[in-house]
């Protein structure tokens, strides 16, 4: 990736596109084997469609040292067997920061370390603060698309099985009367 020279970029929301544009990213249901609670219900999900959960339209800003991507990610909203769409969720093997700031729509900051968990709450004009080594995964708890900026580090990297083998600590379903928070084991 080369540099970029200064630059403005302008997200037009209505057609969730950044301009000028970087990479972009669709995941689908079969991108996010082994992160629901439910894997017969996620492989029904899978057969029935394979809908679209989330997408991620980066700027051009490359991810290297010393640059700062950006990305904007629209999870949508929905549940598989009452856990609510989310992110893969992912560690940086660098452990540097990043924030978020909220968009559009309602979710959720999910946080672990290994051993806490922790949850900020977004709507439009929250900046959740992601500290190094908190490994971080976003949640739709609304009923509409649920939108986000991203600022990261370019050389901070992703470390997707980080959370296939730790967990996240917690996890995030729709309850009769609002979130049910249940500890992260499986069945
Ligand atoms: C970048 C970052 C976000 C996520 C995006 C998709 O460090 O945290 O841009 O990459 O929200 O989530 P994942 O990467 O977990 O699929
Ligand atoms: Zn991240």
């Amino acid at each position: 990736a080369l540099p970029v020279p200064p630059m403005s970029i302008r997200f037009d929301q209505g057609a969730g596109t950044l301009s000028p544009e970087g990479p972009t990213l669709t995941r689908r249901m079969s991108d996010l084997e082994g992160l629901f609670r439910d894997s017969e219900a996620w492989a029904a999900a899978v057969a029935d469609g394979d809908p679209i959960v989330y997408s991620v339209v980066s700027s051009p800003v490359p991810e290297i040292d010393r640059e700062l991507p950006q990305s904007i990610t629209t999870i949508q909203p929905g549940t598989t067997a009452g856990e609510l769409w989310m992110t893969k969720g992912h560690q940086h093997p660098n452990h540097q920061g990043e924030i978020y700031l909220c968009i559009s729509g309602h979710g959720g900051l999910l946080m672990f370390d290994g051993t806490e968990t922790r949850w900020v709450d977004m709507t439009p004009g929250t900046i959740g603060y992601m500290p190094p080594g908190w490994a971080h995964r976003s949640i739709n708890v609304g009923d509409e698309p649920y939108s986000f900026l991203a600022v990261y580090p370019g050389g901070a990297g992703h470390d997707y099985g980080w959370v296939l083998e730790h967990g996240m600590g917690q996890r995030v379903l729709a309850g009769a009367d609002g979130l049910d928070f249940v500890n992260y084991v499986e069945g």
